[in-house]
């Protein structure tokens, strides 16, 4: 493996005594000087050894300087070359230059004009790698910029990935995210050139390189191999994330080159991006506590509900759980779900507003208290309002009541223009209200809920809502058992649908 350090400089003429001349004259500088006077030999050299300058003769027996340019310019990722001559003309100078050569120099030449050519050419491959280096950073910006503007986890992984691949001229990278305590994988991102490979960069056994340890430091392995008969290096570099000395995931890179380089300038772009990812991780999972704190605060006001009236308790979970077996039938995101749940177990927050004597009535409500007992979603909707963190439950919140066909409250909406998500909770709130207790009667049965949802789909309930449920019911996706103690057996929808003359 090589790093930055010293330029490697390879003298290629087969005037032995100019090579010495040369590196005597550079002796002083803090250069790494190879000479050679056999040019087949500088070939061979040229295959296994990386140099950052060659300064070579053009006319040597069999072999010109023009195929020494040629090896370098094939095999050598940045080098200059400095072709050097005593017999110039025009034509070969031009002839050089277009072939990539840095300059032409004249022999016999001042040893003061070797030396500012050698200077000018490290400088101008210096402003190079610079570039590479500056174009590394402009990845970083961008991945940095995605990190701050709130992307999700996942598209930043997969930026990181892709970003890693494309500075680091890998052909395959693979990152894995690990729950630190169970060590079981969260999520996964890879960017590969050849299928192969996938398998080596996400592979779970590259974390245990970092057992016992907290340092972010890679693990670099090299070996060679040949591809199309050329001599290769291929180099695994794998880069722990560690967040607050834990260790949460891996980047594992597979990069394939002549001589097995690997730039400080590199791993200093590897580092960024993984510091980058280290965050974003981190702060996803601050993200999730909060949330997890909220979804609590939640759940307490959904128990103060439940507590003013006995007859509703767990009602708020059997929803949830129903709403969201809905809502995975319609392909809702994560996103969607996290709301739903927070807008069905806040449904009926409004119910604080009402008085205990309504809540618990156990005989008909009266017109008036009908009247009183209908506010609660607007009571609701005020009791949230100026809680930016609850504003995915005002859908939920505020249509829960509304009938498709117009006659429901508090706005008398109608059809679609109830909120999607007030009309599932419409169908899942009506059925659990069924097969629970109530003041004024007893709990129904799962086939006089299906009976209910069949009769007023398409008044009360959204129909297509109605089908997904009754389809879910059908293939056996609700555990009855569980959440109300029922058995299955007694589940039979197809009876009922005959029964009742409907299709679902
Ligand atoms: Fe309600």
């Amino acid at each position: 493996m090589k790093f930055e350090s010293a330029p490697t400089i390879l003298v290629v003429d087969d005037e032995e005594y100019i090579c010495n001349v040369i590196e005597e004259a550079l002796s002083s500088e803090k250069y790494s000087v190879v000479t050679m006077h056999d040019p087949a030999k500088a070939l061979e050299y040229l295959q296994d050894h990386p140099v950052d300058l060659v300064l070579s003769d053009i006319i040597m027996g069999d072999l010109s300087g023009e195929m020494i340019l040629e090896a370098v310019l094939s095999s050598q990722d940045d080098a200059v070359v400095i072709m050097m001559t005593a017999h110039p003309t025009v034509q070969t100078a031009i002839s050089v230059l277009k072939k990539g050569a840095y300059d032409f120099l004249v022999k016999p030449f001042k040893l003061e004009l070797l030396k500012s050519t050698i200077q000018r050419a490290l400088a101008h491959q210096q402003v190079l790698r610079d570039n590479v280096r500056l174009r590394g950073q402009v990845e970083f910006l961008k991945v940095a910029n995605a990190h701050t503007s709130g992307i999700d986890i996942d598209s930043l992984l997969q930026m990181v990935v892709d970003s890693c691949k494309k500075e680091l001229g890998a052909i395959a990278v693979g990152l894995l995210e690990i729950d630190p305590k169970t060590g079981e994988l969260i999520r996964q991102a890879c960017a590969i050139d050849q299928p192969d490979l996938e398998s080596q960069v996400l592979n779970l056994d590259s974390l245990k390189k970092f057992t016992g340890t907290w340092r972010p430091k890679p693990v670099i392995d090299g070996r060679r191999i040949k591809q199309s008969g050329q001599a290769l290096v291929r180099i695994a570099i794998y880069q722990p994330i560690f967040i607050r000395r834990t260790l949460h995931g891996v980047i594992s890179l597979i990069i394939e080159s002549h001589f097995g380089q690997i730039t400080s300038g590199q791993l200093d772009v590897l580092s960024i991006l993984t510091n980058t990812v280290a965050s974003s991780i981190a702060n996803h999972i601050l993200y999730q506590n909060l949330q997890q704190s909220y979804l609590e605060a939640i759940r307490g006001l959904a128990n103060a509900i439940e507590a003013r009236d006995k007859y509703t308790s767990g009602h708020t979970d059997r929803v949830c759980i129903l709403a969201k077996e809905v809502a995975r039938g319609m392909d809702w995101d994560e996103q969607q779900i996290y709301d739903l749940i927070m807008g069905c177990t806040l449904h009926d927050i409004g119910k604080i507003g009402v008085p205990d004597s309504i809540l618990n009535k156990s005989s008909v409500l009266t017109q008036d208290e009908m009247k009183k007992m209908q506010r609660h979603p607007e009571l609701g909707l005020r009791i949230i309002r100026g809680i930016s963190l609850f504003k995915p439950a005002i859908p939920y919140i505020g249509s829960h009541h509304e009938r498709w066909d117009g006659s429901g409250y508090p706005k008398q909406l109608k059809g679609e223009e109830i909120p999607l998500e007030g009309r599932l909770l419409a169908v899942v709130d009506t059925f659990d209200a069924i097969l629970s207790d109530r003041p004024y009667r007893k709990a129904g049965d799962i086939n006089s809920a299906v009976q209910e949802l069949l009769k007023y789909r398409g008044t009360q309930f959204d129909p297509e809502i109605v089908n997904l449920f009754l389809g879910l019911i059908r293939r056996g996706a609700i555990d009855f058992k569980k959440l109300y103690g029922l058995d299955e057996a007694t589940v039979n929808l197809d009876e009922i649908i005959v029964s009742e003359k409907v299709s679902v």
